[in-house]
């Protein structure tokens, strides 16, 4: 154990508190196969969802020193949590006095704009007029609602559309569980929905705003109704990372081709392999790393 792992330049980090961000992961690598990706879950200290807005930070903030330090130029944080309590401050203050050749992507902008309708590429900056309405909705953990991270962006955005945030503490414990389906996940998945569907005119679009809830899709299918469109989001983060990278020749030019992909874990490595097989769709290998904390 220990950070020995040194991956070699170029790799895409990709990083979530725990399991589900392999959802992303298994995104990024089917849109965007010619990369190489490290992956890396700190699951010695999720869930992250109801931690305080400064443990976020500091747990984020770790996680992605390490993969800059394996050599990763890029970070994409898969964790909205991580996305909506950490990278702006990531952003703005510690890349530029620390890591001014290194780039950190988050989850919550491209959701926001699929969330608005938008296709990828949005104009930074840009707002669409007033006149686009509409009502959308975002389930997420208390830590990513608690944030309004996607109220604010989608303000910005699209100021016309209306949004319903809804916490849903209970879903990353039911997905940990492995509690997909049945009458007791049921229960939970209503108790969170409800609030969203019964709240006035129903939501066209309702994003799950979370790395875990891809799992309980099935199961929430059948408590939405038909026409709203449910939104998970490894197919929107690939797509506009594809995007964003064409924008970026400087940086797409920093990345390795390898087809390499290595998955590595704070926790015990083959209980993680056992968990995640279902999120990454295969089976695969972790190895187990510790971070350096911070000084
Ligand atoms: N990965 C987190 C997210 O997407 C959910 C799990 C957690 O609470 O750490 O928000």
């Amino acid at each position: 154990m220990g950070p020995a792992l040194r991956c070699g330049d170029g790799m895409i980090g990709v990083f979530d508190s725990g399991f589900g961000g392999l959802t992303v992961l298994a995104s990024l690598i089917e849109a965007l196969p010619r990369y190489d990706y490290l992956f890396l879950a700190d699951s010695a200290r999720a869930p992250y969802g109801a931690r305080s807005a400064e443990v976020i930070h500091r747990y984020t903030l770790e996680s992605v020193e390490w993969l800059f330090d394996q050599g990763c130029t890029l970070v994409v944080l898969a964790c909205n949590t991580a996305s909506a309590r950490a990278l702006r401050n990531i952003q703005q203050l510690h890349l530029p006095a620390k890591r001014p050749d290194r780039r950190v992507l988050g989850v919550v902008r491209p959701s926001v704009e699929a969330l608005a309708g938008l296709p990828p590429g949005a104009i930074p900056g840009k707002t669409l007029p007033s006149s686009v309405t509409g009502r959308v909705a975002v389930l997420g953990t208390d830590g990513t609602i608690g944030s309004d991270s996607y109220g604010i962006e989608l303000h910005k955005l699209a100021p016309g559309i209306e949004l319903v945030q809804q916490a849903c503490p209970m879903w990353v414990p039911l997905v940990e569980a492995g509690e997909l389906d049945g009458p007791g996940a049921e229960w939970f998945l209503r108790k969170s929905l409800d609030p969203v569907l019964r709240s006035g005119r129903m939501p066209s679009r309702i994003l799950l705003g979370c790395t875990h809830y891809p799992l309980l899709l099935p199961a929430l299918r059948r408590l939405v109704p038909p026409e709203v469109a449910i939104l998970t989001q490894g197919g929107i983060v690939a797509e506009r990372l594809g995007n964003w990278l064409e924008r970026h020749p400087e940086q797409e030019a920093r990345l390795g081709r390898g087809g390499r992909r290595e998955i590595v874990t704070t926790d015990d490595p083959s209980w993680f392999a056992a968990r995640g097989e279902r999120m990454l769709g295969r089976t695969f290998t972790a190895t187990q790393v510790r971070l350096r904390p911070l000084d």
